[in-house]
């Protein structure tokens, strides 16, 4: 009956119509979870290899994330934060300013999800050098094939060919220059190893030089150095080596030019750390997150700044930041998310965190043994597995055979979901996955390619 009434009146994000709407496709409907596991109308039980699209981070009905949600129900849901404020979002904010642990990053802006953290991000930037001397500084620069969200400013600076090139006409214009991508980077003069490419490639570390010629040409003219920290999530997963990260935000910041950093996938532990800019030596100015705010639980944002922009907006009535949400500050996302913080900021969890990351290295050898599998690259608790037609020269599928969305419908048979970006899969659970069902998430992807490719 629901996926009658889907296929009647409904239309889902990122997903092709007709596909979904074919006569022999039976649509999923899931009706629970628990833990790492999501349940069917059917009672089908399936491993949530993607965290539900990378956002939870405790596991399903995890129990003080759903208690902290009923009790915040019986005092009130939602009130509006226009110039009134709540008992939970101040005591968020300060959690949020204290985990980020930085010099300079000193308040919270909430907003709803990830593209908003990112929209508020982008407008704040834009604004801040308006109305505090350096009109001239108007230009975003990012990486090829970043993402940072749907809505209008997040798509302008991202530079994904297959999900924007359609909008082009309405987007604002931003830089691009190359993602630090070892595994196909025209720079890498190794060969292909059975190794993480960032392990043995052989370069100039151009992927940085690009970065320097880009703010030496017109620096003064940037107004923000925009990038996912360690890891582009829907560009595939590509995993950056150490140092990019700081030296090139290094570069940004000497040119005048603010570094906004999208922790929206990466953020609140993924990606072996509390937040991946953390495992460099990086002082952000603006900061996104999202997702894994709640737990994975409900749609709450935030965009941290550091108290020199804050500043830039007091004043006259017409510096303000005119720019919000009905939803900003929503009370029970907040008890969401504080719950979720004691859960996270718990020692049982850095283990178990530590032991998911284990389970996955130890999973690589899996991997490497299957002739399709050209890079195996994991940051903490995020693996990604790029399937390749040859692995000798890093030749791709054709992308119209769709080898890693159909890899990943065949995991879905043997008990796992998870989604591809392109042809690199993905394994990103919750944190409460054991080493049992790591193994049985791992086993199931490797069935896949075997019975595919
Ligand atoms: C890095 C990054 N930024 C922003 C977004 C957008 O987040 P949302 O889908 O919550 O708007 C995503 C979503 O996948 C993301 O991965």
């Amino acid at each position: 009956m629901p996926a009658a009434l889907d296929r009647k009146y409904l239309w889902h994000p990122f997903t092709p119509t007709d596909a979904w709407l074919a006569a022999d496709y039976e649509p999923t409907v899931i009706v629970s979870g628990d833990g790492s596991w999501l349940v069917d109308e059917r009672g089908r039980r399936y491993l949530d290899g993607n965290s539900s699209i990378w956002t939870n981070v405790v596991g399903h009905r995890n129990a003080s994330v759903s208690a902290a949600i009923k009790a915040q129900l019986d005092r009130i849901a939602h009130s509006s934060f226009l110039g009134l404020t709540n008992e939970l979002a101040p005591v968020l904010g300060k959690r949020l300013v204290e985990l980020a642990d930085s010099d300079g990053l000193t308040r919270c802006f909430f907003s709803d999800d990830g593209a908003t953290a990112m929209e508020a991000a982008l407008k704040i930037t834009h604004q801040f050098f308006a109305q505090n001397g350096q009109p001239r500084r108007t230009k975003f620069v990012s990486l090829s094939a970043g993402y940072h969200g749907d809505t209008v400013g997040a798509m302008s600076v991202g530079h994904s060919r297959l999900f924007h090139h359609c909008y082009r006409q309405m987007l604002f214009e931003s830089d691009e220059v190359m993602s630090p991508y070892c595994y196909r980077c025209p720079f890498n003069k190794a060969k292909p190893r059975r190794a993480d490419a960032r392990s043995y490639a052989r370069c100039g570390r151009e992927c940085v030089a690009a970065v320097e010629q880009k703010f030496a040409a017109d620096g003064e003219r940037v107004a923000a150095w925009v990038i996912e920290p360690r890891v582009q999530g829907a560009a595939g997963f590509i995993m950056h080596p150490d140092g990019w990260l700081a030296e090139t935000c290094a570069v940004a910041q000497r040119h005048g030019a603010l570094v906004i950093l999208d922790e929206v996938m990466t953020g609140f532990g993924r990606a072996g750390a509390m937040f991946a800019w953390q495992k460099e030596a990086v002082s952000p100015d603006l900061v996104a997150l999202a997702k894994g705010l709640t737990g994975g639980y409900l749609p709450l944002a935030a965009t941290l700044s550091t108290e020199k922009i804050f500043n830039g907006f007091r004043g006259d009535t017409g510096r303000t930041f005119f720019h919000g949400h009905s939803y900003t500050g929503n009370q029970l996302g907040c008890a969401a998310a504080l719950a979720t913080l004691d859960i996270l900021q718990s020692a049982g969890c850095a283990d178990r965190q530590r032991r998911l990351a284990a389970a996955f290295a130890a999973a690589h050898e899996r991997f490497w043994s299957l002739s399709a599998v050209g890079d195996v690259r994991q940051e903490g608790g995020v693996l990604a597995v790029e399937l390749v037609k040859n692995a000798a020269d890093r030749e791709p599928f054709d992308p119209s055979l769709r080898v890693g969305a159909r890899v990943c419908a065949a995991a879905k048979e043997h008990g796992l979901l998870t989604r591809p970006a392109g042809d690199v899969l993905l394994l990103m659970p919750p944190y409460t996955t054991t080493e049992e069902e790591v193994e049985l998430m791992v086993g199931a992807l490797c069935r896949a390619i075997g019975e595919v490719v």
